[in-house]
Parts: structure tokens; sequence; C-alpha cells
């Protein structure tokens, strides 16, 4: 089947977060959700099953656990067995979870600013500390430098929380990448929990590598967080997987979270997990070209200067444009700037850490036309702003 991504659909009235948090006339590119339907498979799955009528508690059907595997297996070459698996609600949840189950109050968890704001936000949920070895920025591209995590690091950090395919910046990590991080938990004797979310959303040139496939002793430290909510833009469910190669690990994660996250999945989160990893494929081929197609519009039209002192890297991965708005002339918050001026609602790049301070992050899974509009008002706006001073 043929999908078009270029129609709109109307997502105000749907109880849609990136949709109603602002007034009627701004265009939301903030929030990481796409706004396309979700593959016809997992569509129709969830109409057979509402229609059904009885919703009572559910219980994992054996078969999820093979569809992942296989998926793993297939698209990177990575084994897992099924006890390896461990369902969640969420992947933020799987975050903070491993953070308290693996750390003491006042320990320390390593982070790589400019990060997704959760990241940060573990701090205050578990009173641990977050220590930051931010990614440095090398002719628009962020990369991991080893000195910066040499300089993070102190006798109390345990927990080195990634996000690979890396949000905001769009990074997929080189294996040599990878291989620093892994050689540092190794030597300093972390727990590594690896945010993979975005796993699925890669660009041509780039590969991901699950950073517990590099080596057994790396797996066994490893919690990696995965979800097909982002990937089928299923995230109104509540269904993510963490691969949790070390049983010492999973029993403390499990006693951890003993009581307090729910052990039954919904029955409409496996109806639609299962449809979308196992009929989502044809889809997500489409939306993967259609998403490049975008991103390759998004660099060009800041390449070309179109929106002045706005620079940005090509992303690798995700659907996410992390766009550097320092020189652009702009007084005080540039997210805040676009949203008066521009009635387009972007990411506040400052929530991402210090190091975001004067970038937006902007997320260019919607319709093209709309994404071409938002850069036009966003363009439109800084053009006033020159004239006026
Ligand atoms: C890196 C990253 N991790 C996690 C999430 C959210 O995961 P969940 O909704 O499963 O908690 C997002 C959503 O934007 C994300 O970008």
């Amino acid at each position: 089947m043929n999908y078009d991504f270029d129609l709109i659909l109307p997502r105000r009235g749907t109880d849609s977060v990136k949709w109603n948090r602002h007034e009627a006339d701004v265009l939301p590119l903030w929030v990481a959700d796409l706004d396309f339907a979700s593959p016809q498979p997992v569509i129709e799955a969830l109409a057979r099953r509402v229609e059904h009528g009885v919703f009572g508690y559910g219980i994992e059907p054996p078969l999820l656990r093979e569809v992942v595997r296989e998926l793993l297996r297939q698209r990177y070459d990575w084994q897992v067995a099924n006890e390896d698996l461990v369902l969640l609600p969420g992947v933020v949840p799987g975050l903070n979870l491993v953070a308290l189950a693996c750390s003491e109050p006042g320990d320390g968890l390593l982070v790589q600013p400019p990060i997704y704001p959760p990241f940060l936000a573990v701090e205050k949920n578990i009173g641990r500390t977050v220590e930051t070895a931010p990614l440095v920025l090398r002719s628009g591209r962020y990369e991991v430098d080893p000195n910066e995590l040499e300089r993070a690091l102190t006798a109390r950090t345990r927990v080195f929380l990634l996000c690979n395919p890396h949000n905001p910046s769009g990074r997929v990590f080189t294996r040599a990448e990878l291989e620093q991080v892994a050689e540092v938990c190794l030597r300093h004797n972390l727990v590594l929990c690896s945010d993979e979310i975005h796993q699925d959303f890669i660009y041509e040139g780039h590969t991901h590598i699950p950073i517990a496939s590099l080596a057994p002793e790396i797996a066994a430290r490893t919690v990696t967080l995965l979800s097909p909510s982002k990937t089928y833009n299923i995230a109104g469910f509540h269904l993510a997987v963490a691969v949790v190669n070390n049983p010492e690990l999973r029993a403390k994660l499990n006693a951890a979270s003993a009581g307090i996250l729910p052990r039954k999945p919904g029955v409409l989160d496996i109806v639609a997990a299962l449809a979308a990893y196992q009929h989502g494929g044809e889809w997500l081929g489409q939306l993967l070209a259609y998403l490049k197609a975008n991103r390759d519009l998004l660099v060009g039209y800041v390449g070309e200067d179109r929106l002045p002192g706005v620079t940005m890297g090509r992303p690798e991965g995700t659907y996410l444009g992390w766009l550097d708005c320092r020189a652009a002339g702009i007084q005080g918050s540039a997210m805040e700037f676009f949203l008066r001026e521009a009635r387009v609602a972007l990411g506040e790049g400052a929530d991402f850490g210090a190091a975001g301070e004067g970038f937006v992050r902007l997320n260019f899974g919607c319709p093209r036309s709309a994404l071409l509009d938002a850069l036009e008002r966003m363009r439109q706006a800084l053009e006033r702003n020159a004239r006026l001073g």
C-alpha cells in the first residue's frame, strides 16, 4: 500500500499534547511525535480489538518477545534471549528506574548534553546528581569527547545515561565513539543505560549499533531501552522494552519497580505494539524516505541562509533538527521569539541543558507543506526583526 504522508490530518481536539498546548494559529513542531497516521495494519488490529468490547487486564503474549528478538537479530545482527527482555510502560520510566535501582542517593549519573530534558530531570526525580560530559561541537557536528568524559567522572559516578541516536543533535554515534563510552563504563564499573528509542530513524551513510552488541562484557552492564512508540507513532500507548542480559541487573530492576510499575500491559498497548513490529515495515520504509526528504529540505533551507544567522548540523538519525540561533540577532529565547513572531512552536534549547541555550529543536516529522509553512513564517519573522533593528 502507498502511504500519503503529505496528507494533513487535523489533530486539534484529539487530546494531543503537541496540538493542544498553544493557540489555534500556532504551528507546533516541538514535542517528538509524528503528524502521520500509524501503519494501516496497526489501525486495523486496534479496530478489531476495540470491536470486541472487553478491556480487562492484559497478559503479555509470548509472541511479543519472539518478534522483538527477531527484529533485533535482523536489523542489528544482535542476538538476545527471551529472558533478557523486560517490559516497561515507557522509556523515560526505564531511565529513572535504572538510575534508581543502580545508585544511591547523592550518587552521580553521567549524561551528555545537550540532551533530551527527561535525562536531566532524573536528578530531581530520584535525588541523584547529574554529571555532565557535554558533546563537543566540531564544524556543526556534536561528538563524544573522551576528555569531557574523564573530566566529568567522579568517585560517585554509578550510571552512564546514553542517548543513541542522540536527541536533540540527531547524531548516530560511530563504533569508535561507542567504544569510548563502553571503555569508560568498564574502567569505572558503571551501569550503562542506553536509550535507543530513535534507532529506526537512520539516514543513508550511517548505521545504528546497539552499544550492548559491542562485546559480552558491555552487554553484561547495559540496559538498552527500546520502544515501538516513536518508530510507528504510537506514543499514546505504553509499551517499551528493556534488554537486560545480566540476571543480577534484571533482578535489581524488578525489585526496584515492584508494586510501582504496572506488571500487566494494557490490552491495546499489546495489540498496537505487536501489529507495529510485525506488519509496520512497509510503512516504515516509506516513512523514512519521506523524512529524509524533509531533512534535506530543512538542511538545504538553513544552508542557503534563508534563516539568516541560523545554522544546523545535518541530522544523521531521528526526525529532529537542532538549530543554532545564537547569531540570528534574537533578543532572549529563540523559542519564545519564534512562538511570538512566527507562530511556530519549537523546543526550547535551554531545556536541554546550558549547552542548549540559544538553540531550538524542530521536529520535521510532519507533512512537507507544514514544514515549508513553518520555515517561511520563521524566515519572515527574522526579516521583520532585522528591519526593526
Ligand atoms: C530520546 C528519547 N527517549 C525517550 C522518549 C520518550 O519515551 P517514552 O514516551 O517511552 O517514555 C523520547 C521522546 O521524545 C526520546 O526522544
